[in-house]
């Protein structure tokens, strides 16, 4: 356990670089698995959950080797070219590894043993095994769906035709990902468009892909089988790590800075755009398009922010954003209201009590009403000075160390191990924008 405090910081100022983004450095590394040839990766994410992929594949057959910091190369084995691990795939904090890696292996004729840290251990299952077993592959769990568990893969995958019970685009891409071993069309129904970076890797890989919209979301079909040919990609920001140093700015008066290159897709942007309509100074600079993703630099300047309401519809746009938002509404003038956030119960930890238990105990005013959180802001910094438990959650620890850099007294997060999983250098690049984040020794 590393205790982390936070204190009043400096105006922040300069330009920075956030690690590439984490989705879709798990999606390249294991659709560069899966292709024929080298896949070259630039700017890959090396933070532990990412990691954590790496080394399942690895032990799946596929050759992994980091070039040098950030340059990685896959040589992948084939579209069913995987061959059964002799050990248990340990994906430590990572519902997205695990997820995806059992829709991969579902459609493999062997077994894959899946395990976790305390925090994925304590996450549901149920939402990949119904619609992997409709593929031919068996799973053994334990009580409520829970890891560690056994998937039997199937030698006869059966292609299905799937509509998502909730708004997941980890469930997607495990559907998607089963689907490139199954003979014939895959199709993937979505109510509400989820991120799309499966789709957009596929596409770059050479499978045949098919994007329809439908109602208010998308129906995504899939021609199985295909040749994946290796590719080379660079990686963008990851927009939810740039969330944080986005915040810590907004919220400490005087600040102003840049974040480069970082991936702007729209059904990732939600909080971007809930932070403008809070008032925000927020600019989008330099805009291009690189693999397949819309990137561009972020330039941030603190100012007031006011209350807004944040409509359910906009959560899959920032689902993994809500802890640093309420950060922001606990600054901001008046009440934020955030509807539809059932999701943030089963992430790394029950984040919709993580938020509301650690703001009140930061002196802010956090109601929970089924789905809904309301953060009240006085406009003013808030009380601070409190301990907060971070939950085996690595964006819970960041949102609070964000808070305490501009609250009225520092705050202390229990244990801050798991930033790793996301972004390894989080506290050296806070500190070198003007942050005062140390770690306590106890
Ligand atoms: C992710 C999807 C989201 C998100 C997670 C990453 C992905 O999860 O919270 O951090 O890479 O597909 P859900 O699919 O459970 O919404």
């Amino acid at each position: 356990m590393t205790a982390l405090s936070s204190g009043s910081s400096r105006p922040l100022r300069g330009h920075c670089r956030v690690p590439g983004d984490k989705s879709i450095s798990h999606r390249v590394l294991i659709l560069g698995a899966l292709a024929v040839g080298r896949t070259r990766i630039a700017n890959l994410l090396e933070g532990d959950d990412v990691l954590r992929t790496a080394a399942a594949l690895r032990a799946l057959g596929a050759r992994i080797e980091c070039d040098r910091a950030g340059t990685w190369s896959v040589h992948g084995v084939g579209v069913g070219g995987l061959a059964e691990p002799a050990e248990i795939l340990d994906l430590g904090n990572s519902g997205t590894g695990a997820r995806l890696l059992m829709g991969v292996v579902a459609t493999h004729p062997f077994t894959t043993f899946f395990t976790g840290d305390d925090s994925l251990r304590r996450r549901p299952m149920a939402r990949v095994i119904e619609p992997l077993t409709r593929t031919g592959a068996r799973f053994v769990a334990r009580n409520g769906n829970r890891l560690p568990l056994a998937v039997v893969g199937t030698s006869s995958p059966m292609p299905i035709a799937y509509k998502l019970p909730v708004p997941s685009a980890q469930v997607k891409s495990a559907v998607l990902l089963a689907g490139l071993s199954a003979p014939g069309e895959t199709t993937v129904t979505e109510p509400v468009a989820t991120r799309d970076h499966t789709e957009n890797l596929l596409r770059h890989f050479g499978a045949a892909i098919d994007v329809a919209a439908e109602g208010g979301g998308k129906r995504i079909t899939l021609t199985g089988q295909p040749e994946l040919k290796a590719a080379e990609l660079s990686v963008p920001g990851d927009p939810s790590s740039a969330a944080f140093p986005t915040v810590a700015t907004l919220i400490r008066a005087g600040s102003a800075i840049t974040i480069e290159g970082v991936g702007i897709n729209p059904l990732r942007a939600g909080l971007y755009q809930t932070l403008a309509e809070m008032g925000a100074q927020i600019a989008f600079a330099k805009e291009r398009v690189a693999g397949g993703e819309r990137v561009a630099d972020i330039k941030v300047k603190a100012g007031a922010l006011h209350g807004v309401e944040v409509p359910a519809a906009r959560a899959p746009s920032m689902i993994d954003e809500y802890p640093v938002l309420a950060v922001a509404a606990a600054f901001a003038e008046g009440r934020t209201v955030m509807h539809g956030l059932g999701e943030l119960r089963v992430k790394e930890s029950d984040r919709l009590v993580a938020i509301a238990e650690g703001l009140r105990k930061c002196g802010v005013s956090a109601i929970i009403d089924g789905d809904t959180l309301t953060v009240e802001g006085r406009g003013t910094p808030p009380r601070g000075g409190a301990r907060v438990a971070a939950r085996l959650d690595h964006r819970i620890a960041m949102a609070f160390l964000v808070l305490g850099g501009a609250a009225c007294k520092p705050v202390r997060i229990d244990d801050g191990e798991t930033i790793t999983t996301s972004f390894p250098d989080f506290i050296k690049l806070m500190n070198r924008l003007g942050t005062r984040i140390a770690e306590v020794r106890k």
